[in-house]
């Protein structure tokens, strides 16, 4: 049974972050965030589609007042020219002009989506801009990051749930599981 009582095919292996694991390093993580940005009203980005139950979860765990927008992006396939290898889809809705930026992930793979992002944004004059991922593969950085807060670091295995998909599907599992091949 693997620990499923969620209906899953039969690409969806072992669990690897329970769903009690992932509330609580959230929940750590909304409390280090708000310690931080005590005094300020920080604006919390999230890339969509991944993000939304991370999102959902985080702002909950914060003590202080936050605003939240979101951007959605996509991908060139891996052969085309690196520097044009991720487009915007969906824009922010509201100016980050002297605002407190963190941007949220699900997660950081190759880092060049968040590096991408985080040049996009940096253009608009944020008073800061910080990066938070629920997950981090390290195995795979192509390029350098500084990440700010970080739940979970993650073996070279692709994972889903929480968030994470194959194919569109299992973003609603509430904890991460491997993707056998
Ligand atoms: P990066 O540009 O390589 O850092 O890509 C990060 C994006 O790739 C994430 O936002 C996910 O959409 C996707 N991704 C990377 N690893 C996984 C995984 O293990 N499962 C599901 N999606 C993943
Ligand atoms: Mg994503």
């Amino acid at each position: 049974m693997k620990g499923h009582h969620w209906q899953v095919g039969p690409e969806v292996g072992e669990i690897l972050i329970s769903t009690d694991e992932i509330q609580r390093r959230i929940d750590e993580l909304g409390a280090d965030i708000s310690k931080d940005y005590e005094g300020l009203q920080p604006r919390l980005v999230g890339i969509l589609k991944g993000v939304a139950p991370f999102m959902a979860d985080l702002i909950r765990a914060m003590s202080i007042p936050a605003t939240t927008d979101y951007m959605s992006i996509t991908k060139y396939p891996p052969e085309t020219d690196a520097s044009a290898a991720v487009r915007v889809l969906k824009d922010l809705d509201l100016s980050i002009k002297g605002e407190h930026v963190l941007l949220v992930e699900d997660i950081i793979d190759s880092g060049l989506t968040i590096e991408y992002i985080l040049s996009h944004l940096h253009n608009r004059g944020p008073a800061s801009l910080k990066v938070c991922t629920l997950f981090n593969r390290p195995v795979n950085r192509v390029v350098e990051l500084p990440l700010d807060y970080v739940g979970f670091d993650l073996p070279d295995l692709f994972v889903v749930g929480y968030g994470l998909d194959y194919q569109q599907k299992y973003r609603n599992l509430p904890y991460l599981a491997i993707l056998q091949a």
